[in-house]
Parts: structure tokens; C-alpha cells; sequence
């Protein structure tokens, strides 16, 4: 099976005139036959207005899959369903869970989805959630949960379960969706807070295999030390990924040292940016 990919929604614009960009992440999916997938949403501030100026009929988008529960991957399901009717949405059992980023001074904001389930579900939303990695369609595959093996990715500590941030949210929920490909496996990742080398070895267990085309979407490294980033600039080494395409929460540091590191493979994920695999 063919794909097209084309990013709707990140922080930063391509050469495309006239697109936008927000803090979060959305990719459309396109078969070759079939019906295209949505893969996270953004805010909802920019899916819209960037598919259309993209040429692409979200009305068309069989069914929504949410990498996880934070508002810059979900604010645009609640719009989506508003326009476009009933769908069914795939994710994981705790996407609902409250969330808040809490900083070193005590500042807290909530980040989780900015709609309740219920609210969702009166919209026309149909979830199937499940933790497991599993076949939603025809060669493609949401990890579930990730399990986190790797010594050096510790995850966001500014990440809480309760508003006062004395407990840690490791984003259980957080899933990445894969696609297999002529190309070989190409993985699109949310915020990838189960960490980029735990997904990668989660997905190569599962399947069997590790014949890794691309990645594509925000790896959270930008929220690491030096020292996870160089363990995983040589994990990733060690895959042979022909495309690394990172953004969002990537962080413009970290997608320097990408840039450095692999400069035959690092794109960097923009509005605008499509693969074709
Ligand atoms: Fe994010
Ligand atoms: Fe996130």
C-alpha cells in the first residue's frame, strides 16, 4: 500500500503560501485506495484553515487517531466533529486523565483536552481505546502503550497528574502509529513522551522487524539533557533510518544537533512537509 503523509498542523510553516502555524501536531494520511486517516488534530487553530490552503477535504478522513491527550494534539477534534459528523476515534484509556505542566516557580497550567469525553461523545465521537499494539487498518498499527526500557529517557519531569505537581504524569496514554510500507516501517509520533528509542524498539518488537523508512513528528527531545541526546543520536545510528523528520516538541536545539548528527537523513517537519512512501 501507497502513502501520502502531509503535515497540517506544527509550530512552524514551509514555503506554502499562506499556511499557519501553532504549537501542536497533525498529519493527514492518505492511502493510495481508500480513506484518508487523521493523525492528531493541533489546537484546532490552524487544522482547517492549513488543510484547505493544502487542497485537502478533511470531510473525506474515515476515522481520527489521538497519539495522546494533551490539548495541542486534541483541541481540534471537538471542531472536526462539529463539521464533519460522526467518527470513530482511536487512543488510548487514559487520554481523559487531567494534565498540567508545572514549572519550577509552582506556575501550573492544565494541557489536557480541552473537551470532556462526554462532551466529545455527544459530538458524534466513537471511541476505541485500547493499550495494546494493534492493526486499526490494513498495514497500519498503533503502538499502545510503550513500555519505557531504555536507561536514558526519563521522560518530562514538568509533566503532572495533579494541579499542585506532586505527581509525575509519564503520559501513559502517549502512542505512535505505524505504517507498513514498500519502504519499509514509517512511524509518525505525537509529543513521543514514552521516548523516541523506546517507541522505536517497541515497534521493531511487535512487528518483528526493523527496516525503519522514516520518522516523522515530535520526539520531546526537546525537554532532554545532553545526555539523552547524545544515547539516542547513536541509538538512532544504530537503526539506519533513511528519514528522520522532526518538529513540534523537538525543539530547535535539539533538531540542530539531528541536523548535525544525520545530515543526509534530518528534514525538518514543517506545515506543508509531505512524505510519499
Ligand atoms: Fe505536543
Ligand atoms: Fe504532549
Amino acid at each position: 500500500m501507497k502513502w501520502r503523509v502531509s503535515i497540517l498542523c506544527e509550530n512552524s510553516v514551509g514555503p506554502l503560501a499562506g499556511t499557519l502555524g501553532e504549537h501542536g501536531f497533525s498529519a493527514l494520511l492518505e492511502p493510495e485506495n481508500g480513506s484518508p486517516l487523521l493523525f492528531d488534530t493541533g489546537q484546532g487553530l490552524t487544522l482547517f484553515h492549513n488543510a484547505a490552503r493544502m487542497k485537502k477535504d478533511l470531510s473525506a478522513v474515515d476515522s481520527l487517531v489521538l497519539s495522546h491527550g494533551h490539548y495541542d494534539h486534541t483541541g481540534g477534534v471537538l471542531p472536526f466533529l462539529d463539521s464533519y459528523g460522526p467518527r470513530s476515534i482511536y487512543g488510548h484509556p487514559s487520554l481523559f486523565m487531567p494534565r498540567y505542566r508545572v514549572k519550577d516557580t509552582g506556575e501550573s497550567t492544565s494541557i489536557g483536552l480541552s473537551a470532556s469525553r462526554a462532551e466529545l461523545e455527544a459530538a458524534g465521537a466513537s471511541f476505541d481505546l485500547s493499550t495494546e499494539f494493534r492493526e486499526i487498518a490494513p498495514g497500519v498499527f498503533l503502538t499502545g502503550e510503550v513500555p519505557r526500557t531504555s536507561a536514558f529517557e526519563t521522560g518530562d519531569r514538568g509533566l503532572c497528574c495533579d494541579e499542585a505537581g506532586y505527581e509525575p504524569d509519564v503520559t501513559v496514554d502517549d502512542q505512535s502509529l505505524v505504517l507498513v510500507t514498500e519502504k519499509g516501517i514509517v512511524l509518525l509520533l505525537g509529543c513521543c513522551h514514552a521516548g523516541l528509542i523506546n517507541t522505536l524498539e517497541h515497534v521493531a518488537l511487535c512487528l518483528g522487524r526493523r527496516d525503519f523508512y522514516a520518522v516523522i513528528g515530535g520526539t520531546h527531545l526537546g525537554f532532554c539533557d545532553q545526555r539523552q541526546l547524545d544515547k539516542t543520536s547513536k541509538a538512532l545510528r544504530t537503526l539506519g533510518i533513511k528519514k528522520i523528520i522532526a518538529g513540534h516538541c523537538t525543539g530547535f536545539a535539539a533538531a540542530c544537533r539531528l541536523s548535525h548528527d544525520f545530515p543526509k537523513e534530518f528534514h525538518l517537519a514543517q506545515v506543508g512537509y509531505t512524505l510519499e512512501v
